[in-house]
């Protein structure tokens, strides 16, 4: 798409992807956080993100307008070459290819990293994620039942995966 630019995000990125998650909080169970957090939590966030994973932006135009990280799975060291995804793009620029774009460059950096298996844990329902995902080649793993309960009521969640590389770096990555 013309006008879209993906980078890694920084600390000064904290306001704008945050105005765009927050929505999501107050209003959805797509994120299961019930309180918005503040700037300085949410720029901590992107911070730790990049020290081991990645935390990309997409600009339109020069507006952020949607963002895409990884994060821990499970803390065990046999875990650490698995990461999950997620991502949110701004309501009003949905389904012109920023996410798809957004996962294309996370995933490869995420590989690039070393990692080499992405899960993504959606809260059902959302139709949306489940399909942009399987566009993206993961596979349906399966659901939890009734795993998170919000606004009053319960959700399950799907996983899905998906193969970054078949086996970890031989040598300690640069960080
Ligand atoms: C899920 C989300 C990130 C998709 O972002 P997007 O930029 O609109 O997605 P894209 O335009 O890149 O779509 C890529 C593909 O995903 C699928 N897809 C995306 N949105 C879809 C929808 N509403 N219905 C059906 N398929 C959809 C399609 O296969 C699409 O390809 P196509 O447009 O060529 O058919 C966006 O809807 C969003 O921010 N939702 C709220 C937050 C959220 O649910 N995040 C995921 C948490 S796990």
């Amino acid at each position: 798409m013309s006008g879209l630019h993906l980078r890694l995000a920084t600390d000064a990125d904290a306001p704008a992807l945050l105005a765009i998650y927050a929505p999501y909080v107050e209003r959805t169970a797509v994120s299961f956080e019930e309180v918005v957090p503040g700037v300085e939590e949410f720029a901590g966030r992107i911070r730790e993100c990049n020290e081991r994973w990645a935390w990309v932006v997409a600009e339109l135009n020069g507006e952020a307008v949607g963002y895409a990280y990884g994060s821990l799975h499970r803390k065990r060291a046999a875990y650490r070459w698995s990461v999950e995804v997620s991502g949110y793009v701004d309501e009003r620029f949905h389904r012109r290819g920023i996410a798809r774009a957004l996962y294309g460059e996370l995933l490869a950096r995420l590989a690039a990293r070393g990692m080499c298996n992405a899960y993504a844990g959606i809260a059902l329902p959302n139709e949306a994620s489940l399909a942009l995902h399987r566009a993206l080649g993961f596979s349906d793993i399966g659901v939890f039942p009734r795993v998170g309960r919000k606004f009053g009521r319960w959700h399950d969640v799907a996983w899905l995966h998906k193969v970054l590389r078949e086996s970890p770096p031989e040598e300690p990555l640069e960080r």
